[in-house]
């Protein structure tokens, strides 16, 4: 099989899982909502809904694809044998689902370790990716060379405009330190656009940006279940998806929108750690 019949056969596994999960998620949030735990900081929380979903995306992957390797944020780990990996955020934006705030989603991206061209930061390359938002109903869905789509309608990225009159998107971490960086750096970032949106999912904002909704989105300090399947599904859409200089697109740094805003951020971002170090 090529690996274009293997991507597109991946994506429908990846919508319907991320849809049926999402869509119970979405139940379960109607019912209340408590931390069940906290992670890398007291902000950093968990919910059982994260876990409950994760169990389920897990579960429906083993039976069918047993042969698959799994990662999931609340610790989902999977041995494999085929040479996929699917990665996995039960629930991208917690803290909104917590709050009952819309901009959260369920991200299911199936990756490989190959090197070639879209290979990420942690040495993974998405071939196929879901990202469902209950709360609109709407699924995002790409996989490699066949473009990106929202309801099985094609998608065609962010529109060509000045840094001035860009809308960009970004997030923080959970961190204080990694706070404290960022704030530098979006000082140096928002005089020079339109404006800033801090939605609170970084799989919403690469999804919106996707569907021309945003112009572009930078963060650093994301894991892999945040960008693994919304990264691939900006590229796919036409978006450039990079990190600082030369260096892969990840953890370190993640950019997306048109080539010209892209570059033009990458400076300024770039400009700001200098100086912060
Ligand atoms: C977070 C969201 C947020 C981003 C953080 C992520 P979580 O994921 O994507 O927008 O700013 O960096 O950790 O914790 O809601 O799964
Ligand atoms: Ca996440």
């Amino acid at each position: 099989m090529t690996e274009s019949v293997t991507a597109s056969a991946l994506v429908d596994i990846a919508g319907s899982l991320a849809r049926s999960v999402g869509q119970m998620i979405h139940e379960k949030r109607a019912a209340g909502v408590d931390v069940a735990a906290t992670k890398s900081s007291l902000t950093d929380v968990v919910t059982e809904a994260d876990r409950e979903a994760e169990r389920l995306l897990t579960e429906g992957l083993r039976s069918l694809r047993p042969e698959d390797a799994i990662l999931g944020e609340e610790g989902a780990s999977v041995a494999g044998t085929s040479g996929v990996t699917w990665v996995l955020d039960p629930i991208d934006g917690t803290v909104n689902y917590l709050y009952n705030l819309p901009a959260y989603a369920v991200s299911v991206a199936a990756t490989v370790t190959d090197g070639a061209p879209g290979t990420m930061s942690d040495g993974r390359r998405a071939i196929a990716g879901a990202v469902y938002v209950p709360t609109t109903g709407e699924l995002f869905t790409a996989w490699h060379g066949g473009g990106a789509y929202l309801d099985g309608a094609r998608l065609s990225g962010p529109a060509e405009t000045e840094l001035l009159s860009t809308l960009l998107a970004t997030g923080f971490g959970y961190t204080v330190e990694r706070r404290t960086e960022q704030v530098e750096v979006l000082r140096q970032v928002l005089p020079r656009v339109r404006d800033i949106r801090r939605m609170g999912s970084a799989a919403v904002d690469l999804c919106m940006l996707a569907a021309g909704r945003l112009d572009a989105y930078y963060e650093r300090g994301l894991q892999p279940w945040d960008y693994a399947a919304a990264a691939l599904i900006a590229r796919e859409s036409g978006a450039v998806v990079r990190g600082l200089g030369e260096n892969a697109p990840g953890e370190e740094l993640l950019i997306a929108g048109t080539p010209a805003i892209t570059a033009e951020l990458a400076g300024i971002i770039a400009e700001a750690y200098r100086t912060l170090q």
